[in-house]
């Protein structure tokens, strides 16, 4: 039979609620009884319930972290500085991905609420409304949002520059002599795919330019629907001189597609990606891209949910994190 905290309190002669302190790491226990407990422990070879102690604490110390592909290194990444964070503080994971399905995030919404995750940490597969979000709030779990937002959900939301950094990296093409810069993304309906795209328009408006919209690409949130736009871009009536991919998803995707074709970068055709790869710099030739402080994105999104698990109520903050542009060989 398992022992349980009531046989392991009995012995100690202590409250069950001491022994919960103590196995909970949480609260205050005099120095005397923590070691009687923790002996009587030991000696009755007890194991902690996390069921039954969540029932005690109102709180199983997890948190559901919702992505959209923990085998795209930048939410592996990201999901790392969740973790490192969350550890910190005494919680652990229960992490999902959403393929950006909006079907498969409701549905690990409301399995994360069943579970009775203390907090959510979401990347939203759409920047518009939707019921299950609102819902999230109507029952006040602590909700963060990180690398998109998502319309009328006020809460924390970390993300990056995603304008400023496409413009720069457009902007770069053009002073290169480039007028003729395709642009590739996914998703139009999550808000760093809207951003960029505006980033890029903006660059050639900057340069008093005519936007080449024919150009301008959208494509599901693949790879190989990336390498099969960009085919099909290489094949237009005055091809494009230079790529901008809206994710690496893309850029991998790009790279394919351009090799596949005959042609080599630069010397053909420029290419600039969002997204920093750890093998961009392995890759050849070396691509330029946008980075992403992802690892400090997570450790940034933790670091705010767990301010809103311990209380704090202050108005909901967006927080903008610099990319950096890092200029290799691939223009
Ligand atoms: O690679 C995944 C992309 O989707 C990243 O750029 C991230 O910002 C997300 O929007």
């Amino acid at each position: 039979m398992k022992v349980t905290i009531k046989e392991v309190a009995k012995k100690a002669g202590v409250s069950a609620s001491t022994v919960s302190r103590v196995v909970g790491n949480y609260g205050y226990v005099g120095e005397k009884n923590r070691k009687k407990i923790l002996a009587v422990i030991r000696e009755l070879d007890y194991h902690p319930n996390a069921i039954a102690r969540s029932m005690v604490k109102k709180s199983t110390s997890t948190i559901g972290l919702v992505i959209t592909d923990i085998t795209n290194p930048f939410f592996a990444y990201l999901a790392r500085g969740v973790e490192e964070v969350a550890w910190q503080h005494g919680y652990t994971l229960i992490l999902a991905n959403t393929d950006e399905d909006l079907t498969k995030e409701q549905a690990i919404v409301s399995a994360l609420l069943e579970k009775q995750v203390d907090g959510l940490i979401l990347v939203p597969a759409s920047s518009s409304p939707t019921p299950h979000l609102q819902e999230v709030l109507k029952r006040e779990m602590p909700l963060t949002l990180v690398d998109r937002r998502v319309k009328d959900c006020l809460v924390d939301v970390i993300m990056v520059n995603n304008q400023d950094g496409a413009r720069q990296a457009v902007a770069y093409l053009i002073e290169r002599g480039h007028r003729r810069i395709g642009m590739v993304y996914d998703n139009p309906e999550i808000s760093t795919n809207m951003e960029r795209l505006a980033g890029y328009r903006e660059a050639f408006r900057d340069a008093g330019l005519t936007i080449p919209e024919d150009l301008v690409r959208s494509c599901q949130y693949t790879q190989q629907s990336a390498y099969a736009v960009v085919a099909q871009l290489l094949k237009v009536e005055n091809p494009p001189t230079a790529i901008f991919t809206a994710n690496n998803f893309m850029t991998l995707g790009a790279v394919k597609a351009v090799r596949e074709a005959g042609l080599q970068i630069p010397t053909h055709i420029a290419l600039v990606g969002f997204d920093d790869l750890d093998w961009n710099e392995y890759n050849l030739p070396q691509l330029t891209s946008v980075a992403q402080p992802v690892h400090e994105m997570g450790k940034v999104a933790a670091q705010r949910l767990i301010a809103r698990l311990k209380g704090e109520k202050t108005p909901p903050l967006e927080i903008r994190l610099n990319t950096r542009f890092i200029i290799r060989q691939s223009c």
